[in-house]
Order: structure tokens, then sequence, then C-alpha cells
């Protein structure tokens, strides 16, 4: 089949990988209501478009902690690279380099942080899970900081992992040819099966389910790198957040795959932007695959978004290539909605530029 939009790679994934492999890269929590909503919710917001606005120039680039990036689109920490294609994260550092923007790199990715910064120039970070031996954690993060890294993204919303029945079904496990190589050499470096999800077992034996607030501090002692916080959905935490020092945060709902039933991250957005009162930069993940996703979130007062899923699909498909196409259509769509939404450069875009459901309830509560 002809590729012409990010969605397509997940019918080629769906038949080139091990059906474990697809399962777990696809799958929501429990009902998967939130991983249905994550992108239903993109859809119910409408466009505001300017007429006669002189488009012939269109600028995508935007920045990111200060880093100058070709387009507000970057890439999420997604666990298990290596389950996609043998060159797993390698490939897609490589094709977020030539695209000029960010990848995050996975705590439980199959390739290590040293791997990571071996394949060139690029800015990237580090997603951090806190596990209970902090020796480790503080290990990984000077690693981390000795490679190159630019900033740490904290996991906040995996005190334990969230129920993927089909992981459950399959015994999911991590194959036994790769590791977990920030942790090779420990027991931690790889996953046994078990009668249930692998990585549900790992993940209760290994992550610190104390953390909290106090741990951001913690952080803050170990490392000079800017923190983000991953998995803020409310006021309440944008304020904690915001007191805490973090250098920015992450609306997400870890792809729909933690706690099911809470909205789309683009229905928290607002919130959240509105709570950090321009403090710190708002950043969003989950269910975005269009163009005009993106626009709808930076409308929504978002600096950038982040994908996932896209970019597991596409490196199962075709690799490091796959990857810079996904970076590609992605940024080809964003900047064709500017161009009809009549907004030439990233800070144009602002919230008259759409509408959403809780717009309208308001012009008609007015009629
Ligand atoms: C993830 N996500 C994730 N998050 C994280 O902080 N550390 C991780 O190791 C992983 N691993 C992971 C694996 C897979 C297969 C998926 C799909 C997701 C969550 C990820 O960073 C991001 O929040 C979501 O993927 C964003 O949603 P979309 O773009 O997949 O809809
Ligand atoms: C996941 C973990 C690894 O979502 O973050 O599978």
């Amino acid at each position: 089949m002809e590729i012409v939009n990010v969605q397509d790679y997940e019918a080629v994934a769906k038949e080139k990988l091990p059906k474990m492999v697809y399962d777990y890269y696809a799958s929501g929590a429990e009902d998967q209501w939130t991983l249905k909503e994550n992108q239903r919710a993109f859809q119910r917001i409408r466009f505001r478009p300017r007429i006669l606005v002189d488009v012939s120039k269109i600028d995508t680039s935007s920045t990111m902690l200060g880093f100058k990036i070709s387009m507000p689109i970057m890439i999420a920490p997604t666990a298990m690279q290596k389950m996609a294609h043998p060159d797993g994260e390698l490939a897609t550092a490589r094709a977020a380099s030539a695209a000029g923007t960010i990848m995050t790199l996975s705590s439980w990715a199959t390739s290590s942080v040293e791997e990571i910064s071996s394949t060139g120039p690029g800015i990237r970070f580090f997603q951090l899970y806190v596990i209970k031996d902090r020796h480790v954690v503080a290990q990984l993060v000077r690693r981390a900081e000795n490679a190159g890294f630019k900033a740490i993204a904290l996991t906040v919303d995996t005190p334990r992992l969230g129920r993927r029945e089909a992981d459950i079904r399959n015994r999911f496990v991590l194959p036994p040819h790769l590791t977990l190589r920030n942790f090779e050499g420990l027991d931690l470096g790889k996953m046994e099966k078990t009668e249930d999800s692998g990585l549900a077992s790992y993940v209760a034996n290994q992550i610190d389910r104390s953390l909290s607030w106090k741990d951001i501090k913690w952080l803050q002692t170990i490392t000079h790198l800017p923190i983000l916080v991953k998995g803020v959905l409310t006021a309440e935490d944008t304020r904690l957040a915001v007191q805490s020092g973090v250098a920015g945060i992450i609306v997400s709902n870890h792809g729909a795959r933690q706690l099911d039933y809470v909205p789309a991250t683009i229905s928290c957005l607002e919130e959240v932007v509105n709570a950090a009162q321009g403090q710190v930069p708002v950043f969003l993940d989950g269910g975005v695959r269009r163009g005009t996703d993106i626009f709808k979130a930076l409308a929504l007062g978002a600096s950038g978004v982040f994908i996932g899923r896209p970019v597991v699909f596409a490196l199962a498909a075709e690799g490091e290539a796959g990857v810079k196409k996904v970076l590609q259509m992605l940024r080809d769509e964003f900047e064709l909605t500017m161009s009809l939404a009549g907004c030439c450069s990233v800070k144009d875009i602002n919230r008259n530029y759409i509408q959403t459901e809780a717009d309208m309830f308001k012009a008609w509560a007015r009629l």
C-alpha cells in the first residue's frame, strides 16, 4: 500500500510484526476508552481560518528549552524499539537529527544513552523512570548528561503499569536476544517471562512507587539538566510542578496506556496552560497524527507536541527511512495547515484560529 499519511504505517506494521510486539505498541489500558478519545477529541475541534493573508512564506521552526528546532514536533519516548526494527532507537535518533528535531530516549530503550550519542550530533532528551535503587538512577542520569542529553523528561504517571489486556493474554516479554541497554549487566537489564505481562511484573518489581514531589528536589540535586514533568493532566498538579521549579510540563496520559477514562490530552491542555500562567512552557503528547492536530495543540497553548506510536510503526515498516517519512509528512501537513489557516509562523498561531465544543456551548448559551 502506498503510504500517504502517518496512520498508514500502522497497517504495515501490524502485518510485519509478531502479534505480541504489535499488540504491545498499539495497546491502551483496559477498555481503551482514552485511547480512542485521544484522537476523537482532536476531531471535535474546528478551525476558524483567516483568508487573504500572504502565505507565500511559511516558517515552521520553533524552539524547545532554548534549542532551535525545525518544527514543533518531537519524538516521545517509547520503550524497546529494537522489537520493531534491528536498528531500533539508533534509527529514530538519526531520523530525528536529520529532520532537525528532538528525540526523547526511553529509560527502557534497547539502545544505551552512549550508543545514541555515537550516532552523531543531535538534540536529545532522556526519559527517566525512577527505580527503587537511587544509586542506579543517579548513575544513569550522569551517563545521560555525559552522553550529551540536554534535558530529563521525568515520567510521573507510572507508579505501576496500566493494565493492558493484550499484553496479559500474550504473556508479553522482551525477546531474549534484546536487553534494556541502559541497565546492561544488572538484573534490571532483562525481563522475565511471567504468567502475566512480563513488563507489568518488571515495573512492579523495579519502579519506586513512593515517588513524590520532594523527589523533584532530589533530582535537581543530582543534575543540572532542565527537568520536564511528563504526565500532568490537571491545574492542581501544574501549580505544584511550577512551584517545584521544573523547566516544562508535558501534558500526557502515556498514550492512554495507564489510567483509562482520563480525558484526551488535548481536552486537558487548556486547563494546564492557564494554570501554568506562562511561567513554564507546556507540551502535549497523545493521539497526534495530523498536521491539523499539531496546529490545534499550539492554538490551545502548547509550545510543541510529541509523537509516540507513529514512530514505532514507521520504524517497523521501513526503519530509519520510515521515521524520516513520518516526520516529513507531519511537517508538510502542519505547513499546509498553517497556509490554509493563514498563519505564517508558529508564533502567529493562537486561540482565535480554533473553535472547541466548549466555545460552541458558550455561544449557544448566549442565544
Ligand atoms: C510509550 N510511552 C512511554 N512513556 C515513557 O515515559 N516511557 C516509556 O518508556 C514509554 N514507552 C512507551 C512505549 C509504547 C509502545 C508507547 C505507545 C508509549 C508513552 C509515550 O511517551 C507517549 O506518551 C505516547 O506514546 C503518546 O501517545 P501516542 O503518540 O502514542 O498516541
Ligand atoms: C509503556 C512503558 C514502558 O508504556 O512506558 O509500555
